[in-house]
């Protein structure tokens, strides 16, 4: 098994590139369906979306923008869900169709406060689509309309996503296997 190291973790592939990219793909076709007519405003959430934003983006058919955001937090080895702040959120999105590009949901309460400061700027409607989500972790009941995959609660990277702020610039994504 070919294993990658990243600090202190190693970590082998869980997803391949070519999975990661048809489910993408399905997404994207998803979205495309559920957004004829319109023209939807693409949030993608800095630094861990970068990636699937880019991918995704490139099979949507519709008139549609994109912005990037960042949210500001306090980071440590789990998630705190204190949400500080939205950084280059400058777009009007008053009537807008927006929908959030995000890595990961692993407790939601990232995801639930973007959704409430984006719900009283008063948008038209709102969507999460995740590249990823642990189901098992989540703390809070959120709807997140589009999913490529839901994965047991490990932790990973790869395909955008770090460790400790490496390990974004991998094809496949990866898991934890051992800490040495
Ligand atoms: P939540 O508020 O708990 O849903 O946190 C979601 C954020 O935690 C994601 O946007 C990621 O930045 C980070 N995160 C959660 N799980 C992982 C993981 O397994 N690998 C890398 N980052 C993760
Ligand atoms: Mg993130």
């Amino acid at each position: 098994m070919e294993t990658l190291q990243v600090k202190d973790k190693k970590f082998a592939v869980s997803i391949p590139e070519a999975e990661i990219l048809k489910q993408v793909k399905r997404v994207a076709g998803e979205i495309n369906r559920d957004y004829d007519g319109r023209e939807p405003l693409f949030l993608a959430v800095l630094n861990g979306a970068f990636i699937f934003a880019a991918d995704l983006m490139k099979e949507v058919v519709l008139p549609s923008e994109i912005q990037f955001i960042k949210l500001a937090s306090y980071e440590g080895t789990t998630s705190t869900g204190a949400v500080t702040e939205t950084i280059g959120m400058t777009a009007d999105i008053s009537g807008r169709d927006v929908v959030i590009i995000e890595d990961i949901v692993d407790t939601g309460l990232t995801m639930h406060h973007l959704v409430d400061s984006l719900s009283a700027r008063s948008p038209r409607s709102i969507a999460i689509c995740s590249l990823l989500v642990k189901p098992a972790n989540l703390k809070i009941d959120l709807d997140i309309r589009y999913k490529c995959f839901e994965i047991p609660n490990d932790f990973i990277l790869g395909y955008g996503l770090d460790y400790d702020g490496f390990g974004r610039n991998t094809r496949d994504i990866y898991t934890v296997v051992e800490t040495v």
